[in-house]
């Protein structure tokens, strides 16, 4: 099912309705993103496949949108293919053009004025071809990184409102304290920041760096405003690590299509956990 910016507001509203959050799976193939689909239909839910530009520069943005198109419209959930910090406006513009239905642009490492142009450079771009689009405020930096503090890069609120409001941006990534990667040590999120700015933006948040942060954290950010959870070095470790084991128990003349049907096992089942999550255990929607 192809969605159009529209229909995506239309599920962010639907969440915040039911107090749940829409997953978001960074994906690195076609493998990966078909297992994403088969994940999202089994669990009868829609979920957002989101590709770094690092899979953009590997495969090809034309590529990425053709497949990413046919595999949208054969899918029976609603499916959302998502450009993922891109620091560029013109590849934000070009996913736009290739059938990407959701960009992030990612300027928050610029001074606000800055970010806010970058933003609304885009989101003049994209709304006007149905495509939603977030951007982020603070930094949400990767775990290990050197030279600064979690604390140091928290979103400021109003800077966030100044950026929700001056733009029309549709989602915003906000810096609570998660960190993209495998933590060193368990996250600290700051939840009174995160209500403030839900008490003052109308944008559904996003909370990334979803690997590693404990279920009940991000249940209980949920709670609390967020609206899209991201997840992805959790998703390409699983799939990678089985991969690797697969082909030793297996053995290495096995056919591609037979080992990927035994990666996808574990692959699938990290996926679910993370629908669950999203959506609660008690079922409170999509499904
Ligand atoms: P992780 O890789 O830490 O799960 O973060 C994913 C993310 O936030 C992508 O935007």
């Amino acid at each position: 099912m192809v969605v159009k910016r529209e229909e995506i507001q239309e599920l962010f509203r639907e969440a915040a309705d039911k107090g749940i959050a829409v997953p978001h799976f960074n994906h690195s193939d076609f493998w990966d993103m078909s297992f994403i689909v088969e994940a999202a239909e089994e669990q009868g839910a829609p979920v957002i496949i989101a590709c770094l530009p690092k899979v953009i520069d590997a495969i090809g943005i034309e590529k990425l949108g053709a497949v990413a198109k046919v595999v949208m419209e054969k899918s029976s959930v609603p499916i959302v293919y998502h450009l993922d910090h891109c620091h560029s406006v013109d590849t934000c513009l070009k996913a736009v053009d290739h059938g990407y239905n959701s960009v992030m642009i990612d300027a928050a490492d610029l001074p606000l004025e800055e970010n806010i142009k970058a933003v609304k450079k885009v989101v003049d771009y994209a709304h006007a071809k149905g495509v939603h689009v977030e951007a982020e405020i603070g930094q949400i930096k990767s775990a290990g990184e050197e030279g600064y503090t979690v604390e140091s890069e928290l979103a400021a609120l109003e800077d966030a409102k100044r950026l929700a409001e001056e733009t029309g941006v549709d989602a915003l990534a906000v810096s609570i304290g998660s960190e993209h990667g495998f933590y060193q040590h368990t996250p600290k999120l700051d939840y009174a920041l995160l209500e403030k700015i839900h008490g003052v933006i109308q944008v559904p948040l996003v909370l990334h760096g979803g690997s590693g942060i404990p279920r009940e954290m991000v249940r209980k950010a949920i709670q609390k405003g967020i609206r899209k959870v991201n997840v992805g070095t959790q998703i390409r470790y699983t799939y990678i690590k089985t991969l690797g084991e697969t082909i030793q128990n297996m053995g290495a003349g096995t056919h591609t299509a037979d080992i990927m049907e035994a990666v996808k096992i574990p692959v699938k089942e990290t996926l679910k956990e993370w629908i669950v999550t999203c959506r609660g255990e008690a079922n409170n929607g999509w499904k």
